[in-house]
């Protein structure tokens, strides 16, 4: 007679050898991606106080912090412009020597083997903070849409290995691929980020990269929180458009939004874990409420057993370093 109860699941959580035998998900740095901020000048470090451990930097001082993210493995970083001058046609945005051209075309020259990724949107080029032309007091969709892939093709012709437009213009996706085509680009992948939120977590982003909406609100392009449905519409959509990958944003409160878009597409998935997110994580580590560093690994974990295959993540320096 076998005691009572047959099966024990705590026999395989004895010692950390055997927990780790049966571990169904690991996250590597590789699977990571740095959101990095350039501004303009030499030499500038500057700190941002909701985003401790971010900084905006200048070239010479993002090409150490890229350099630092290859050596430790990371799967690659994400470029951010933080231009000096900003207008209403966000032109910096789309200017061949803008901040994040000449970024990518000095990591491309000096870390070649480094995957660069570049965020394609207006709202750190427009005086406003939206992500477009404003026609009407809203953002005018296809007008916008023309300048996004000038954008991207700017930063395809920089060197970027991924252009990422996080706009959520209707059609961008398609007009950015065509772009990228006929400018002799077919190879510039796209990770369009499909599903996004209209969300209280990006705060923190829009203090490092300057990009608060000097009115209104993202709420007439960006998603309803409530909505699942239209996040498989919008990711079948760009998947049709022509996009490599999709993006889901954020990531901790969206982990549904997430395995259902990997089922429904069979597509790489790419979660950002937003700055509120990171931020939350950091301030109550800082209050010595949680344990900071074990609740990054977890909540990086729960993203990607939830099907991301790959994480944008503010702590991916820290995780490879562990
Ligand atoms: C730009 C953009 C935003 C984020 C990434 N790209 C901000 C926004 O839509 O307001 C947010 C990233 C984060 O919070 O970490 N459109």
């Amino acid at each position: 007679m076998p005691t009572f109860p047959a099966y024990r699941p705590r026999r395989l959580r004895r010692t950390e050898p055997i927990r780790s035998l049966v571990r169904e998900t690991v996250v590597h740095p590789s699977d990571l991606i740095l959101p990095l901020f350039v501004v303009e000048g030499t030499g500038v470090r500057r700190a941002i106080g909701s985003m401790p451990g971010v900084e905006q930097t200048s070239e010479d001082e993002l090409l150490r912090d890229a350099r630092e993210a290859a050596e430790l493995g990371i799967g690659g970083v994400l470029l951010f412009g933080i231009p000096a001058h900003k207008d209403e046609e966000g032109t910096s945005g789309y200017d061949e020597d803008g901040v994040v051209q000449r970024a990518v075309r000095r990591l491309k020259a000096e870390l070649p083997g480094l995957v660069v990724m570049t965020d394609v949107c207006l709202c750190e080029y427009t005086s406003h903070g939206h992500c477009g032309l404003i026609r009407g007091g809203d953002v005018d969709n296809d007008s916008t849409v023309e300048l996004l892939a000038r954008m991207a093709v700017t930063h395809a012709a920089a060197g970027a290995d991924v252009v990422a437009p996080s706009d959520m213009m209707d059609g961008r996706v398609g007009a950015i691929r065509a772009a990228l085509d006929g400018a002799g680009f077919s190879h510039t992948a796209l990770l369009s980020y499909a599903v996004k939120y209209a969300s209280a977590f990006y705060g923190p982003f829009r203090d490092v990269a300057e990009s608060v909406p000097q009115f209104g609100d993202r709420r007439t392009a960006q998603m309803d929180p409530a909505n699942v449905r239209e996040a498989l519409r919008e990711a079948a959509l760009d998947v049709d458009e022509g996009a490599d990958a999709v993006m889901v944003k954020p990531a901790m409160a969206y982990l549904d939004v997430i395995h259902r878009v990997k089922e429904a597409t069979g597509y790489p998935v790419c979660a950002y874990h937003v700055s509120g997110e990171y931020a939350m994580i950091e301030a109550a580590a800082a209050n010595g409420w949680i344990d900071g560093p074990r609740a990054h690994v977890e909540a990086l974990t729960a993203i990607k057993r939830a099907g991301a295959d790959m994480i944008i993540s503010y702590w991916a320096r820290q995780f490879a370093r562990l």
